[in-house]
């Protein structure tokens, strides 16, 4: 019998584990099997990933990165790989997570994982040098609550976001502010817009709000981001900028605000 991966698991052994792990939406290779080879989106994340690899610092050597939204675990696996000296991961689901853990065990990666929402970061007590939240924010009912919390809490340096965009592509510059009477702006499709989504879109109950890229990117910079690239059409890197975040005023929420929201 061969033995693969670092858990010395058969090749068999890991093929059995990964369907008793449900349905996975990232197609890892796991010593040969692939978790999701028929995924709508072709081999991904991999090739989402291989778009904006190049932006990323090469060596993450002495680094500590927190994976917001971490699902099966793809991210915070490339991650260990660039030479992260601590990974954290985590997610609301505890299937994902499940799937994760088993991932990290075939690499023989280190990586702590913690069932957790978004909303509750400010728990962990702790800025990372990279936060990743990718995929996740369309997925939220309070997104930008989500985006402040992550910036006033846990984001020390670098920020690696990506979220679905939907309606027109197009920047332009945004005044501070508009007299009462002048709406035309509003009816331009580059002002930033967040469609709300009351059922479901693409049959998934969980999509919410969907930007357009401006909105997108009034978003970031709202909750205290410098976008420093878009390498790839839906993604950015940013860095949290602390200047940004003191100029918001009394909205700013608290962790303490929360426990109302979420109760
Ligand atoms: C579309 S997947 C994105 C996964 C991965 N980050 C990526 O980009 O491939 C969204 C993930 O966000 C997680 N998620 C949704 N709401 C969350 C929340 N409030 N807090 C933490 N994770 C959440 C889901 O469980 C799921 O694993």
């Amino acid at each position: 019998m061969s033995v693969a991966g670092e858990a010395g698991l058969s090749p068999d052994a890991i093929a059995t584990r990964v369907r008793e792990l449900g349905d996975w939406f990232h197609n890892l290779d796991l010593a040969g099997v692939k978790t999701a080879p028929h995924h709508f989106l072709g081999d991904y994340p991999t090739c989402k990933w291989q778009r904006f690899a190049h932006a990323l610092p090469p060596s993450l050597q002495g680094k500590t990165v927190l994976d917001v939204g971490c699902n099966a675990g793809f991210y915070a696996l490339q991650m260990k790989e660039r030479g992260a000296a601590r990974v954290v991961a985590i997610d609301e689901d505890e299937g994902y997570l499940a799937q994760a853990r088993f991932a990290a065990q075939v690499h023989g990666a280190d990586i702590e994982f913690h069932q957790m929402s978004v909303y509750d970061v400010a728990q962990l007590g702790e800025r990372f040098d990279l936060v990743i939240f990718m995929g996740v924010l369309y997925h939220l009912r309070h997104p930008l609550l989500a985006l402040d919390l992550l910036s006033e809490h846990v984001v020390g340096d670098l920020f690696l976001f990506q979220s679905m965009l939907r309606g027109s592509a197009a920047l332009e510059p945004i005044a501070t502010d508009y007299p009462f009477q002048e709406v035309a702006h509003f009816d331009s499709s580059a002002y930033p817009k967040l469609h709300f989504v009351e059922h479901r879109y693409a049959k998934d109950p969980t999509n919410w709000w969907i930007p357009n890229k401006s909105c997108v990117e009034a978003m970031l910079r709202s909750a205290g981001f410098s976008i420093s690239c878009n390498p790839e059409q839906e993604v950015y890197l940013c860095r949290v900028d602390a200047s940004a975040r003191s100029r918001r005023g009394p909205d700013s929420i608290r962790a303490a605000d929360l426990r109302g929201l979420r109760a």
